[in-house]
C-alpha cells in the first residue's frame, strides 16, 4: 500500500479506537444483520470478542506501513479460526460489516479515498488469512 493510503487508515482508525466498545458493538450488529446464522459460531462473551477484534486490527493497521511484521501472526489467526468453523466466503461478509461500521462511524470524514485505502487494507489482510487458512486455490 502507498504511504498516503496507509495514513489515511491509520488517523481513521484512531478516530474509531477512540469508542472502541461502540465501534465493535456496531460491526457485529451488521455482521450478525448480513448472516444471523453467524451468531451461532461465536461461544463468549461478545464484549470480550469486541476488545480481542479491536486489538488485532490496531495491530494490524498499525504495522501496514511493515505489513511482513504482523502476516505470520495474521496467518496464525486464519489457522485458528478454521476450528472456529470459519469459511472462506465468510470473509466477504466480515469486510461489507467493517465497511459499513467505519461509515457510520466516521461520517463523512469517511471520503471516497478513505473508503478505497480501507478496501485495500481489508483486502491484504482477508486475502493473506484465506491463502493461510484454506490455500490459495480458494483464496479468490
Ligand atoms: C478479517 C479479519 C479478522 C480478524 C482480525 C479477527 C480477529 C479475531 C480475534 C483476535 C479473535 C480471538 C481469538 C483468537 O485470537 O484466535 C477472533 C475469534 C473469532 N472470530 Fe475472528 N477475526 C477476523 C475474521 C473473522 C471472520 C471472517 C469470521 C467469520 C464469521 C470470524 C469469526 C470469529 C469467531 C467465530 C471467533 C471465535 C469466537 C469464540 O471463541 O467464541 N472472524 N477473531
Amino acid at each position: 500500500m502507498e504511504h498516503h493510503q496507509v495514513d489515511l487508515v491509520q488517523r481513521s482508525f484512531a478516530r474509531a479506537a477512540k469508542v472502541a466498545p461502540h465501534v465493535a458493538a456496531t460491526f457485529y450488529s451488521e455482521l450478525f444483520a448480513i448472516d444471523p446464522s453467524l451468531r451461532a459460531l461465536f461461544n463468549g462473551d461478545m464484549v470480550v470478542q469486541g476488545e480481542k477484534l479491536m486489538k488485532m486490527l490496531a495491530q494490524v493497521v498499525d504495522n501496514l506501513h511493515q505489513p511482513e511484521t504482523i502476516l505470520p501472526a495474521v496467518r496464525e489467526l486464519a489457522v485458528r479460526h478454521v476450528a472456529y468453523g470459519v469459511e472462506a466466503h465468510h470473509y466477504a461478509m466480515v469486510g461489507t460489516a467493517l465497511m459499513r461500521t467505519l461509515r457510520h462511524e466516521l461520517g463523512t470524514e469517511f471520503t471516497a479515498e478513505t473508503r478505497a485505502a480501507w478496501t485495500d487494507a481489508y483486502q491484504l489482510l482477508s486475502e493473506t488469512m484465506r491463502e493461510a487458512a484454506y490455500g490459495a486455490s480458494r483464496a479468490a
